[in-house]
């Protein structure tokens, strides 16, 4: 994880100049620019942007925050959307008009070291304070996402109540984080979010008027999957995925990196593409900056400037018109922004970081590091471990050997791994069959879990090869014929799909 040394010396460079004019403003005392320190809101000047276009102003600013992970190990996904909250909640939204999922396990679990309290940023405040639990614990479901977004109340289950009740002059902003797949989006209660599913919602809702514009930010691995070739242009609607269709995304302040979290945190605190649009939006002036112009810085460093063996590809999909819209349409406007500088390029450094769907054994690995002198707990920690490997190991095992049986060794991991590079080709063509061959595979070899959701793209490819549920039924149930799932069977968790 090599750190370039550019990045500081520019960050010294702006910071020089920042005090400068800072001190030039009488306002010397700040010694250096964190976006989270109240000294750095320089003194409030009329706006340069004024007269607003009333038009534009008109509607209400609808947000829905979706956390789809749960567990101390993926902290950093709970840490992005209160943080998200926040930063909305700062900015203007009001709390009616804001949808929260989250399981919300984060804060009490025993190995928070700061019970009550959830960080974003090694050196960041407590972002939990307020958030509001509409969609928690068992209530965070796809169901209920999707009854949320369409305002029917009729359709939740469980939660607070508050959907977005939306009117076509509104604008709403969509923000999710957390593990993927090709084509899915995890959630902490099965079954999974997919890609067809979501843009059906999508349409329904513009079909009803329910909004003006629509952007979608979603942080996942192979994100991109999720609308390749689904997201229509036309329904007003402007999306940006952390990584393409193949490819992780990344977590990032963790513990051991620079900046690392506090010594007592084993877990990482947030997510590369997440505080890179957070941390832009914080120390930017949203009602100049436009929405193209965070999707480019923050496309620059999700690709950990241009490296992108620890970095992805920021895409973008459906209505592009949407990007020379300023920013505070959609996320509002904190007045105390008003005079940061438009290249307010703080950030402007390279970021360790750590593979999502290692990010689980790499905070299993920092606890079982840590308890040198409880064996009792490290034991039971290493057997968490080795139990996590095996499965993983157990799942990729078993659909390589399911490819074997349907399409002969030579060309298995061809067509299991093929990657349809056609710009506009969806993932898969049925994604009902998606689905089917979902279930088959997890009733015989166990649940995918996080990890396993890698694996669509197998099952999609099985389905865009024609492969009947019957064959596909038979390869698993030979695959993986008396292998005991236990507590990672679907019986007990529930299916994928
Ligand atoms: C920011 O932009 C101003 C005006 O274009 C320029 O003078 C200044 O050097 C820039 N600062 C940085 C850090 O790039
Ligand atoms: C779901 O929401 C209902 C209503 O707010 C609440 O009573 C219940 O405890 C929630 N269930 C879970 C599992 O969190």
């Amino acid at each position: 994880m090599a750190v370039s040394t550019k990045g500081p010396m520019l960050i010294s460079l702006f910071l020089s100049s920042v005090m400068i004019l800072l001190t030039a403003l009488g306002r010397g005392e700040a010694t250096r620019l964190d976006p989270w320190d109240p000294k750095i809101q320089l003194p409030t000047q009329p706006d340069e942007s004024a007269p607003l276009d009333q038009e534009q102003e008109a509607g209400t600013r609808w947000a829905v925050l979706v956390a789809g992970s749960s567990g101390y190990g993926n902290y950093r996904h709970q840490a992005d959307v209160c943080h998200a909250y926040q930063l909305l909640k700062k900015d203007g939204l009001k709390e009616e008009n804001i949808v929260v999922f989250m399981h919300d396990d984060i804060a009490t679990d025993p190995l928070n070291p700061r019970p009550g309290v959830i960080i974003n940023h090694p050196q960041g405040p407590n972002v939990y304070d307020g958030v509001p639990k509409d969609y928690t614990g068992g209530n965070v479901t796809t169901e209920n996402l999707f009854a949320v977004i369409l305002g029917d109340k009729t359709k939740l289950k469980g939660g607070s109540g508050k959907v977005i009740d939306s009117k076509p002059n509104d604008r709403i902003f969509f923000y999710y984080s957390d593990h993927g797949g090709p084509g899915v989006l995890g959630m902490p209660n099965l079954p999974y979010l997919y890609g067809k599913d979501f843009v059906d919602v999508l349409k329904k809702k513009h079909a009803a008027k329910g909004y003006k514009e629509m952007i979608i930010y979603i942080e996942a691995c192979e994100s991109g999957s999720f609308f390749e070739g689904i997201m229509p242009t036309d329904l007003n609607v402007y999306v940006t995925t952390a990584s393409n269709a193949e490819e992780s995304s990344w977590g990032t302040y963790c513990p051991g990196m620079d900046p690392s979290p506090p010594p007592e945190y084993i877990t990482c605190l947030a997510d590369l593409y997440s505080v890179a649009w957070m941390e832009d939006s914080q120390t930017h002036n949203l009602k100049k900056e436009t929405v193209e112009q965070q999707y480019q810085s923050v496309k620059e460093r999700t690709s950990n400037y241009n490296n992108y063996a620890t970095g992805s590809h920021v895409m973008e999909y459906g209505d592009t018109k949407i990007k020379s819209d300023k920013l505070y349409l959609f996320q509002g406007f904190d007045p105390a922004s008003v005079n940061y500088p438009p290249n307010n390029s703080i950030l402007q450094t390279p970021m360790q970081v750590v593979n999502q769907r290692d990010a689980d054994l790499f905070f299993m690995w920092q606890r079982y590091k840590r308890l040198d002198h409880e064996a009792e707990e490290k034991a039971q920690v290493l057997k968490e471990i080795r139990e996590t490997v095996n499965h993983r190991n157990h799942i990729d095992g078993s659909v390589k050997l399911i490819g074997t049986l349907l399409y002969g060794p030579g060309k298995s991991s061809s067509v299991l791994e093929s990657v349809r590079k056609h710009a506009g080709l969806p993932l898969v063509d049925d994604w009902a069959c998606l689905k089917s061959m979902v279930r088959v595979f997890e009733t015989h070899c166990g649940s995918l879990t996080q990890y396993g959701m890698k694996h669509m793209r197998a099952f999609a490819n099985i389905c865009n090869s024609g492969v009947s549920q019957a064959s596909m039924e038979e390869a698993c149930a030979a695959a993986c014929g008396g292998y005991e799932a236990r507590h990672l069977h679907p019986s007990n968790r529930g299916y994928s799909a």
